[in-house]
């Protein structure tokens, strides 16, 4: 086979991953997604900062998950797992039951009746996921599965599961190798701030130094020998303020918002998301149900970018923390887009503009 194929991110990265030769990968190809640099939006509000937008909604089932889920489920089949189990708010359930497809073992995923958008429930259901949904969130979704998998032989592959966050720390991999290096800035959505988590992980490891997963690491930054960047940036993660723990300094019990996939209110990674902020003198900011789906609006009307919700609340978080003069100036900003916009046809629909209708006599 041709030695230029991209065979997805565990052989790209493999010596910086914890797998050996023997291991049987589990890849769709994930990875190895475009970092758009935005052009009208930063011209238009007259700003002098680079912005990129890493879209992860172009991965093989449309999110960022997919970094992680072949990490978790190629280290499930290698511990001889025959099925695995996740609670989500869409986007795991679709990226966990696709590569236990692929793997061709059995997947459980939980998910919240009612509270996932179309697009991810209908992916779950094609792969042959079971789906189950329960009467509650995602926190207890996700309670519920953490005493399944430790009472029966199913592999939890929520990111409180390690290699989540190994496969998904590959994201700062590849922002610095198309960068040169280490943005200032890395903006990003926090729900269950598994993610926030894996991209200082990257960028630690990236910059030789030590973060603060590294007692929850197996690996312990023993890549010294693999340094890409000469810093490391300042993680700021944005939360929808109806679901904002790190906002009011405590878990929220009924957290809720239009970005379902972000409707968390227990984050899991509560204390590693902490230490991404201190260690990267960061900060969380909220945004509203209403400037989450005005940004989503903007960023596909201006550049031709679709993204859910979720992943729009970076950019209504830069709208406003940019005005504000929060960012230093003529800094260079990366915004990872974490879902693609197709996921939830119908929150689109219902914010846009109704096609109007015509006689086909009308057009001649
Ligand atoms: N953006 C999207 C599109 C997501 O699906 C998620 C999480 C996040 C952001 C937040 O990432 O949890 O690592 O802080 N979705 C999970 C799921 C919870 O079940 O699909 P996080």
């Amino acid at each position: 086979m041709n030695n230029h194929h991209y065979t997805g991110l565990i052989n790209k990265y493999r010596n910086r991953l914890p797998v050996d030769d023997k291991t049987r990968i589990i890849s769709l190809n994930e990875g190895n997604t475009p970092l758009i640099q935005l052009k009208n939006l930063p011209n238009k509000l007259g700003w002098e900062h680079e912005i990129f937008c890493k879209f992860e909604g172009l991965n093989p089932t449309g999110s960022f998950k997919d970094r992680g889920m072949t990490m978790a489920v190629t280290k499930a089949v290698e511990s001889g797992a025959q099925a695995i189990i996740c609670a989500s708010t869409g986007n795991t359930s679709a990226a966990a039951a696709a590569y236990a497809a692929r793997a061709g073992i059995k997947s459980f995923v939980l998910i919240p009746e009612g509270k996932i958008a179309l697009g991810k429930l209908s992916q779950a259901m094609m792969h042959g996921a079971t789906v189950i949904q329960i009467k509650g969130n995602f926190d207890d979704g996700m309670r519920l599965v953490q005493e399944l998998s430790s009472t029966m032989p199913l592999n939890l592959v929520n990111s409180i599961n390690p290699y989540r966050l190994q496969g998904q720390k590959t994201i700062a991999f590849e922002v610095i190798e198309a960068l040169g290096d280490a943005p200032d800035y890395h903006v990003m959505p926090v729900g269950n701030a598994g993610n926030i988590s894996a991209h200082w992980i990257g960028y630690s490891e990236s910059a030789g130094q030590q973060c603060g997963s590294c007692n929850l690491c197996d690996r312990q930054c023993a890549f010294k020998d693999d340094v890409i960047s000469t810093k490391r940036p300042t993680l700021v993660g944005y939360q929808a303020s109806g679901a904002a723990p790190f906002l009011r300094n405590e878990m929220v019990d009924s957290p809720e918002t239009i970005a379902t996939a972000i409707r968390i209110g227990h984050p899991v990674s509560w204390d590693l998301a902490w230490a991404a902020q201190k260690e990267s003198t960061g900060w969380f900011e909220e945004c509203t149900d209403e400037e989450i789906l005005q940004a989503q609006k903007v960023l596909a009307e201006s550049e031709g970018i679709f993204c859910e919700p979720a992943s729009a609340i970076t950019i209504a978080g830069l709208l406003k923390d940019v005005e504000r003069g929060r960012y230093q100036k003529n800094s260079t900003i990366v915004c990872t887009l974490t879902g693609h916009g197709l996921k939830d046809p119908d929150t689109a629909i219902a914010q846009s503009e109704a096609p109007v209708v015509v006689r086909q006599s009308v057009m001649r």
